[in-house]
């Protein structure tokens, strides 16, 4: 079993919408509402933690009553930044396991989840993660300096897996040195963690910008 800390509480700068991108509709249901069905669905998740802005309280209530959204334990007030409003969620876990998962990530898989629990288990740590597809080149001033090898590089999504301790006690260093990473494994490399790898799918995008949503329109149809 593992409970899950859903970061939900950003204001979508990128998306252009007039309220938070997790608010807006795919298919007739709130982005959010997509994302947290995954976890209601799935017997090994215990609870859900949501990060969330002030504003969007009440709105995100009234949504979980509509959609029978059961799970969820605490809504925890996020910070500026991802990672605050991580820590703020993960203040609140009790279980060993713990995942971490973009609201803004709704075409998360079931089995890369069991995949990932397992693992954290196991490693300690455990991201999921795609191949990347394209040539990455360095560039400097407009000209290229180096072509990356790219067998080796992995593009990182959430959810991402960690033994409760682990996690709380990178947070609490990166805090205290005020660092600030891009997502929660960086983190636990910090500290000298292990960090496993599970090859998930490329459908599990991040809904960032409008052109996000066309595609996300399209992977909810050919799931359908
Ligand atoms: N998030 C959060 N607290 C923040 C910033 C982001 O909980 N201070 C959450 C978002 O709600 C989202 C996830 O972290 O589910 C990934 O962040 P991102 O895609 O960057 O969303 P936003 O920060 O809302 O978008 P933007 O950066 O374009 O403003
Ligand atoms: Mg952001």
């Amino acid at each position: 079993m593992y409970e899950v800390i859903i970061p939900a509480a950003g204001r979508g700068k990128r998306m252009g919408a007039d309220r938070n991108k997790l608010l807006l509709e795919l298919k007739g249901v709130p982005v959010i509402i997509h994302t947290l069905r995954v976890f209601e669905q799935d017997s090994s998740c215990s609870g859900i933690i949501l990060a969330i802005h002030p504003e969007d309280r009440g709105t995100l209530e009234q949504l979980m009553q509509q959609y029978h959204i059961t799970k969820v334990t605490h809504m925890a007030e996020g910070g500026a930044e991802r990672q605050h409003s991580v820590y703020e969620g993960l203040k609140a876990a009790t279980a060993e396991i713990v995942m971490v998962h973009d609201g803004a990530r709704p075409f998360i898989k079931q089995t890369v989840m069991n995949e990932l629990a397992e693992a954290a288990e196991t490693n300690g740590a455990a991201i999921a993660a795609v191949p990347v597809k394209d040539t990455i080149k360095k560039v400097k001033n407009g000209i290229v300096t180096e072509t990356v090898e790219r067998s080796s590089l992995w593009s990182v999504q959430t959810p991402q897996a960690f033994q409760l301790e682990l996690l709380l006690e990178a947070h609490k260093a990166a805090a205290d040195s005020a660092y600030l990473g891009t997502d929660d494994a960086s983190l636990v490399e910090k500290t000298g963690g292990k960090v496993a790898v599970i090859e998930a799918d490329y459908d599990n995008i991040k809904l960032t910008t409008k052109e996000d949503l066309v595609f996300a329109e399209a992977i909810l149809a050919k799931n359908d």
